[in-house]
């Protein structure tokens, strides 16, 4: 009768301890997945063809989004660069590095790379990006952090109301036929 009871009851604490324990396992798995998602923040984003870095170019190497996406001042589109582009560097920088000796086969073979897109709007909807870089508007208002993205990906997504938001409080145009041509 006693032995019995005692061993239901240490029965028990090994239950409370488990119990115990793998609250502090999963508090701590929780720590490290907040942890990794401070200091990387775009793991997100979808996997390119090639390993392209904004974090790498744009934040360590202090390179100009014009350089890559000058179209933007102009033209509705930002664009995404071609092979040349990449080769003003990588003609010399880092030639052996594998994902870099793939790069060079597709300006030597003359076959441009395939970017997943991130961003894109319904076609029934208008945007240009000139109209807003001329305003003074930073692309990061848009995109986010991009400078700390390995890999880029949509902060929020766009949104009707995103735009509209902004319309209001910038009094920008907010007929519909400015965005629904
Ligand atoms: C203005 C110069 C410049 C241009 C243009 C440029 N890069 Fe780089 N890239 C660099 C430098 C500098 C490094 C760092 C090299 C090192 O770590 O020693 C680098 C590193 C890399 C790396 C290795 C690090 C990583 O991100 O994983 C890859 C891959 C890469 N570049 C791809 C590209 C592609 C693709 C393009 C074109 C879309 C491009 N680069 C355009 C200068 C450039
Ligand atoms: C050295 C070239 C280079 C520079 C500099 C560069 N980008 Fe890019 N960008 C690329 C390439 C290549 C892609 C397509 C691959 C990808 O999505 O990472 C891209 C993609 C993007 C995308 C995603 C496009 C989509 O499909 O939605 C955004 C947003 C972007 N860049 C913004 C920026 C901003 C903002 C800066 C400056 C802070 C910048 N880029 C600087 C080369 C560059
Ligand atoms: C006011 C919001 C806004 C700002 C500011 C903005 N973008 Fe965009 N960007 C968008 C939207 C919306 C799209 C998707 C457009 C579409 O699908 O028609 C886009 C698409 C892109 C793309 C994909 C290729 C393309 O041309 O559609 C790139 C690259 C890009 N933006 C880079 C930039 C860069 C670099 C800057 C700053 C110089 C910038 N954007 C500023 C909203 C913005
Ligand atoms: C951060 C603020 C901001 C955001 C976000 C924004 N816009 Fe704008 N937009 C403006 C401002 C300011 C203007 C006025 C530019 C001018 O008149 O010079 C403008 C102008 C425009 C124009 C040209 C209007 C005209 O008079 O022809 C279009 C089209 C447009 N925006 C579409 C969009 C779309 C679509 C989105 C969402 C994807 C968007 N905008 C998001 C601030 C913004
Ligand atoms: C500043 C730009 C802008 C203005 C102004 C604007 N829209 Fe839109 N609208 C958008 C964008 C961008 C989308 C696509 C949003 C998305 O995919 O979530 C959209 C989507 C829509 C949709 C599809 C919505 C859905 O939920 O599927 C309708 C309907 C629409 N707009 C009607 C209108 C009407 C009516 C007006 C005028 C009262 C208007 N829009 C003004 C930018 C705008």
């Amino acid at each position: 009768m006693t032995g019995e009871g005692r061993s239901t009851n240490s029965g028990a604490v090994h239950r409370r301890r488990a119990a115990v324990w793998s609250g502090v396992g999963i508090a701590v798995i929780a720590v490290g997945l907040m942890a990794y998602d401070l200091f990387y923040p775009s793991r997100l984003g979808p996997e390119q063809h090639l390993p392209f870095s904004h974090r790498v170019h744009v934040h360590d190497k202090k390179i100009s989004c014009y350089l890559c996406h000058g179209a933007a001042r102009n033209s509705a589109h930002a664009g995404v660069p071609e092979v040349e582009t990449c080769m003003l560097c990588h003609a010399k920088i880092i030639i052996d590095y594998p994902p870099i000796r793939h790069l060079r086969e597709h300006y030597f073979d003359s076959v441009s790379i395939d970017w997943d897109r991130v961003t894109r709007l319904p076609d029934y909807a208008y945007f240009n990006h000139a109209m807003h870089i001329r305003r003074g508007i930073d692309c990061g208002k848009c995109h986010g952090d991009v400078q700390a993205m390995d890999r880029v990906r949509l902060p929020e997504p766009i949104t009707m109301g995103f735009c509209i938001r902004c319309h209001r409080e910038q009094r920008a145009s907010r007929d519909c036929l400015t965005c629904h041509r």
